[in-house]
């Protein structure tokens, strides 16, 4: 194969400074056989014993819970054909309802080094979202956010200091050192797939660093989505950040000097763009903070009202805080509505009050379990089923996002993973679970930005269901089984019926799959995948499946099957359009690369390439010499490929590895 006859060429570092040009790789071509995998391929943590595996490579696989012998199997939802009558619906949600939380320490090892070394994978994934959602929003920031500090330059240009803690701390407070081109990754990022960013700025103390809101909207501009004040404030005095006594109050007073501050400063020139108050909604509840007016007296400045929450923890392991979690013990609580509900509750009053003064309500940070995750739960296909469950109750109580966090090698939550450093050469990604969460959910409320969701659970805890309704007609239902029995007896069947108008003739069917709720590895999303650890480049591979069921329509009903476990998505309305336009924009896929001596991408392919014509892209295309194909031996962050360029719906992806 060409490729890798480029591979050897690169390696005996004869390459010369051509480009080559991939022509129209099909997305979905698998090709295993290429696959360059070396030994080695369990990464060891600095501080953990020989042999031991790093938590975002874990193997620990738990028993799945019994179902229970009591379950009724199948169950109706009766829906109404039209928004207007039915209770409980929520605002309008986007498809970019999901999206990420990036710990600022880890952005170079998962965005790139600096804005002309980003890392294909990362492009590809938030490529395959905005496909599917329009786009994609991004907070930068986490724990290392509030100690950051901003210097002129760092030693070979890379944005931020080398990665300090890749784990969410709760008490580590490392000074991150980040430069100007920390915002041009992002900038570039934006050129390239459509994502908006959050950042926060330095709050462990009250000697304002404001160059983040300064170089930020300066370089974003509008990518600028918001900039956090306070990043669980309620956790700074248990984190020794503060003096004894700092309640709500002092917090709220704290935020009014920020947006002093703020408004003092002439290089800031959006100064109502702040977001809070961001409470862990552990030591104080939402209701304290909001007894303080802070919403009253600082809705100007905020562009978003903000909590952050994890279920549960693993600190007791990590840092010797609290009590420990026991896994197998608490596996099953993940795998319940329940655990949604529970989730939500705290937040319902929240809610209504961010709609009441007009913002949206946004879960800052979450995900399956904080201080790292849980071994065996938070990269199962457990969580995946958990996170789309937690997503669509999220967004059925009218939030409006939740982003999902990103740490680095050390935590088991990770929705990717870029490989250890040193494996870069041989090993790609790692995608979790709940990376397929945030893709189901892109699809659940599309593009429209006119989606309303409802939960009509009506079956129990281990099977919740909800309707979408798309400009005022219903147009999807997503059933969920969280029941695990390979032998198909806890299978069930929903039946959907309409109110109030007729069931088509068939619906379409996308099932998110997996041989059970333990494991990691085999999950399919309408039969493709994005491929087991260390075998992710961000692209989907294998057919797209999607399963057509014949309704009855004498009798206003359809049958929809769902596995133990399993998650389905019913379209409704024919997706046939929607999957074309999928499926057309795959096939445009082209790559570019530069080899090892030219490190930059062109910055005039760069500036350009967004939202280019087909005619542009053809032309862009065929200007370059040489040409190759195949897609899985594409080694995508590896000595010798540089940069390599991707077109997908309609923008330009770019897709750059790098020589080390
Ligand atoms: C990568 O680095 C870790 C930690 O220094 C080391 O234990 C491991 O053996 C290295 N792996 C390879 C493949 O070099
Ligand atoms: C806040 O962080 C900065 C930068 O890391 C540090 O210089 C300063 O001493 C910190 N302030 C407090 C009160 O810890
Ligand atoms: C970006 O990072 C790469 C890899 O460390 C380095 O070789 C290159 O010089 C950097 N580019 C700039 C413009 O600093
Ligand atoms: C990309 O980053 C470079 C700095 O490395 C910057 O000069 C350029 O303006 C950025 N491009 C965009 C579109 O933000
Ligand atoms: C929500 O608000 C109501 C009325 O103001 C109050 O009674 C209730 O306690 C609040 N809920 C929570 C969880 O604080
Ligand atoms: C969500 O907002 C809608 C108004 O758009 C309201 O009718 C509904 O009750 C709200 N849902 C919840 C759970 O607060
Ligand atoms: C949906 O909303 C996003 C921003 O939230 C916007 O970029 C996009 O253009 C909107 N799409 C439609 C169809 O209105
Ligand atoms: C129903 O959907 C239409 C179109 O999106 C919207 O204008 C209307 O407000 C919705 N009605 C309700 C009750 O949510
Ligand atoms: C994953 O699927 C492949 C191909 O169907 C199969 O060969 C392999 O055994 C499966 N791996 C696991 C861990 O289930």
């Amino acid at each position: 194969m060409l490729l890798s006859a480029l591979w050897r060429l690169c390696s005996l570092g004869t390459a010369s400074a051509a480009v080559t040009v991939y022509g129209q790789i099909p997305f979905g071509q698998t090709s295993a056989a290429t696959s360059v995998t070396a030994t080695g391929s369990s990464a060891s943590p600095t501080n953990a014993p020989p042999g031991a595996v790093l938590a975002a490579y874990d193997e620990t696989v738990l028993r799945p819970p019994n179902p229970p012998q009591d379950q009724a199997l199948s169950f109706t939802l009766n829906l109404a054909q039209s928004n207007a009558s039915v209770a409980g619906l929520s605002i309008m949600q986007h498809g970019s309802f999901y999206g990420f939380s990036i710990e600022m320490s880890v952005v170079t090892q998962i965005m790139g080094k600096n804005a002309s070394h980003l890392q294909v994978p990362f492009l590809n994934l938030m490529g395959l979202i905005q496909q599917r959602s329009g786009g994609i929003n991004i907070r930068v920031g986490g724990n290392t956010q509030d100690f950051a500090v901003y210097v002129d330059s760092i030693p070979d240009g890379h944005a931020t200091t080398k990665e300090k803690s890749d784990l969410k701390n709760p008490t580590l407070t490392p000074a991150v050192l980040y430069t100007k081109e920390l915002f041009y990754i992002a900038s570039n990022i934006s050129s390239l797939v459509n994502v908006k960013w959050y950042f926060g700025i330095p709050f462990n103390d009250t000697n304002w660093r404001l160059q983040i809101a300064e170089h930020g909207q300066a370089i974003l501009g509008d990518n600028l989505l918001g900039l956090q004040g306070g990043n669980e404030p309620d956790y700074y005095l248990a984190h020794g950040h503060r003096n004894p006594g700092y309640g709500p109050f002092d917090y709220f007073g704290e935020f009014g000097d920020l947006i002093t501050a703020i408004r003092n400063n002439p290089n800031i020139p959006r100064k109502n763009i702040l977001i809070g108050p961001s409470l862990a909604s552990g030591p104080w509840t939402p209701e304290q903070m909001w007894e303080t007016g802070y919403l009253d007296a600082y809705k100007d400045s905020l562009v978003a009202v903000t909590m952050e929450h994890y279920p549960s923890n693993n600190c007791f392991v990590r840092f010797n805080i609290g009590s420990y979690v026991d896994p197998q013990a608490t596996f099953p609580s993940f795998l319940t509505h329940q655990a949604a509900l529970n989730f939500v509750q705290m937040y319902r009053n929240t809610s209504n009050l961010a709609r009441e003064a007009g913002k949206p309500f946004i879960m800052f940070e979450t995900n399956t379990a904080t201080c790292g995750g849980l071994p065996g739960i938070s990269d199962s296909f457990g969580a995946a089923l958990w996170g789309i469950d937690m997503g669509l109750t999220m967004a059925a109580t009218n939030f409006s996002h939740a982003l999902l966090h990103v740490g680095g090698q050390n935590v088991y939550y990770n929705p990717f993973t870029a490989p250890p450093t040193n494996q870069t050469t041989f090993n790609q990604w790692t995608v979790g679970a709940v990376y397929y969460s945030v893709l189901v959910v892109a699809e659940v409320f599309g593009k429209s930005n006119v989606s309303q969701i409802v939960d009509t659970s009506n079956n129990g805890p281990l099977t919740p269901s909800y309707a979408i309704y798309d400009n005022g007609a219903l147009s999807k239902v997503a059933l969920l089984n969280f029941m695990n029995d390979p032998s198909g007896a806890h299978d069930i069947t929903a039946t959907i019926t309409v109110n109030g108008g007729q069931v088509p003739q068939e619906v379409h069917v996308k099932y998110l799959a997996a041989e059970s709720v333990s494991v990691k590895t085999n999950i399919t999303w309408a039969g493709q995948t994005l491929g087991n650890k260390f075998k992710v480049d961000g692209r989907l591979k294998g057919s797209l499946d999607i399963i057509r069921i014949a309704c009855d329509q004498s009798a206003n009903l359809c049958r929809v099957p769902v596995k133990a476990p399993g998650f389905a998505l019913v379209f409704m309305t024919d997706p046939t359009r929607l999957v074309t336009e999928e499926a057309l924009a795959t096939f445009q896929t082209t790559a570019y690369t530069k080899t090892m001596n030219t490190a930059t991408v062109d910055p005039s392919v760069l500036a350009t390439s967004n939202g280019h014509s087909e005619k542009e892209r053809m032309r862009l295309g065929s200007t370059s010499p040489g040409s190759v194909s195949g897609t899985e031996g594409l080694r995508t962050w590896a000595s010798g490929v540089t940069v390599l360029l991707a077109l997908l719906s309609g923008g330009m992806v770019v897709l750059m590895a790098s020589a080390r």
